[in-house]
């Protein structure tokens, strides 16, 4: 419980911030008025920057004094601060969550999703959308209850719900629980979570709506030299000057000098109207990750099938040219769909990677054909129904906008490929994934 007369506080958070969210949560819990300010308005940045000097989520002023970090690293300090006990008397709020594949108990503050606890203390779930529609964080609720917040049924289907699966991003415990992840028996990359400060070393128009641009570590940063560690297909959290933090998919692969992204704009896009308008050679891009569980999985020999829409193209070249580095033998098949002729990019490279590589094969697909065009026409997902029919034994990995992932997902699981070998990158707005809380 609160002291009487704590400092005034004030937290900068961000939507998407799995620790901005147990923060919030845990202040609401000791009973503490705050002010919340989003970050990711620009002033907002701007504000925090210059009363904190630090511009990444979450920053928790209480009076002069400022705390930043991870919620557990800030916990201490605000306990202190704000004249708490360590002893607080609103645990039997909290729910005990044990994570087998982790081996801990966590403790996962009322109205929180077991994801969410599970990130702030540290655990890498497995998760993409964390949002209830790409199904990477499903889990099977081994004891205990939940409530299931709203989530796509391609994500978790009424079957697998009947069967005790849940999806971990949507899950609010409301008893003490065990839950375990689905898909423990397979390669699992855990590389160190990192922050580093990069600069933006080429910007190139890829299409009239996505931008393909490239960050090097700087080489002020005191971990420039040691190179990150991710796997083909994961993603980073980007923060451009001025603008929100967003999640954004690594198109070059790991060991590359330089990271490679594909930015498309979205209208009205917080991050992307300025990303597009007004991003430069040498600015100061903060890049934080690896994240991501629709990365390649190099242990699987049979078929694969890639299906990228508009911009969701970047993970999956990271995926498709990590294949070819390790020398993957099996069938790749690489499906790419866009509006029309101009929506289209990397076609020349693509198709000279297939003719070099005969096990890959590159079919860009366009809704809206003109006359006299010279790609298939259709729908991306129909593309792929009509060639291919049996998935049992491949391997899937969809990313782009989420009707074409769930219409992705729908087509292969209706012709046998199993769930956990289905891996999708649903490039979701955190706007959306908050209003639908
Ligand atoms: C795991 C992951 C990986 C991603 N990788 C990429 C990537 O490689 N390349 C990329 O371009 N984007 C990617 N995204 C999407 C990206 O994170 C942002 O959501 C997107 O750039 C929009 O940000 P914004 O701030 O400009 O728009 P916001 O201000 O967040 O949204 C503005 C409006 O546009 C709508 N909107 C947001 N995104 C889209 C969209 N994709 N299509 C249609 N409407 C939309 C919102 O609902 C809102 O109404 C990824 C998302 C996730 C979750
Ligand atoms: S992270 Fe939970 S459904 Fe995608």
């Amino acid at each position: 419980m609160a002291s009487a007369s704590h400092p005034k506080v004030i937290i900068y958070t961000t939507p998407t911030c799995p620790d901005c969210w147990a923060l919030k949560a845990w202040l609401k819990r000791e009973e503490i008025a705050f002010e919340e300010r989003d970050l990711s308005d620009p002033k907002i940045m701007a504000e925090a920057k210059s009363r904190t000097g630090v511009r990444v989520a979450p920053i928790t002023l209480v009076g002069e004094k400022v705390f930043y970090g991870t919620f557990l690293s800030q916990k201490p300090g605000l306990t202190a601060a704000l004249g708490l006990s360590n002893n607080t008397g609103a645990r039997a709020m909290t729910k005990n969550v044990n994570i087998r594949q982790a081996g801990r108990t966590i403790t996962v503050p009322e109205g929180v999703t077991i994801l969410e606890a599970a990130l702030a203390d540290g655990i890498s779930y497995p998760h993409d959308s964390r949002s209830g529609r790409c199904g990477s964080c499903k889990s099977r609720l081994v004891s205990g209850e939940v409530d299931l917040l709203d989530h796509s049924r391609f994500a978790l289907s009424d079957e697998e719900k009947a069967q005790g699966l849940i999806l971990a991003c949507r899950a609010i415990p409301t008893t003490n629980a065990i839950v375990a992840w689905l898909g423990g028996d397979e390669e699992t990359p855990s590389h160190p979570r990192r922050r580093l400060n990069c600069r933006v070393t080429a910007i190139a128009d890829a299409t009239h709506d996505i931008k393909h641009i490239q960050l090097v570590i700087d080489r002020a940063d005191p971990l420039a030299a040691d190179p990150l560690a991710f796997t083909a297909g994961q993603y980073a959290r980007l923060t451009f000057p001025g603008a929100p933090t967003r999640d954004y998919s690594m198109a070059s692969g790991p060991g590359e000098r330089a990271f490679e992204f594909h930015i498309r704009r979205v209208p009205g896009g917080a991050a992307t109207q300025r990303i597009h308008a007004l991003l430069k050679l040498g600015d100061p891009v903060l890049l934080e990750g690896p994240f991501g569980s629709s990365y390649l999985r190099e242990q699987h020999a049979g078929p694969i099938l890639c299906v990228a829409g508009g911009s969701g193209l970047a993970p999956i070249k990271g995926i498709v040219e990590a294949a070819i580095a390790r020398d993957m033998k099996q069938p790749i098949h690489v499906y790419f769909g866009a509006r029309s002729d101009c929506d289209l990019y990397f076609v020349n490279h693509s198709e000279g990677l297939a003719q070099r590589h005969p096990n890959l094969t590159f079919t860009p697909v366009i809704s809206d054909a003109t006359w006299g065009a010279r790609w298939r026409t259709g729908f991306v997902t129909d593309a792929v129904a009509k060639e291919l029919q049996d998935f049992d034994g491949w391997k899937t990995y969809v990313a782009g906008p989420p009707p074409m992932v769930e219409a992705a997902m729908q087509i292969c699981t209706a012709s046998g490929l199993r769930s956990g070998d289905l891996h999708a990158d649903v490039f979701f707005s955190p706007g959306e994934a908050s209003a639908r809380r």
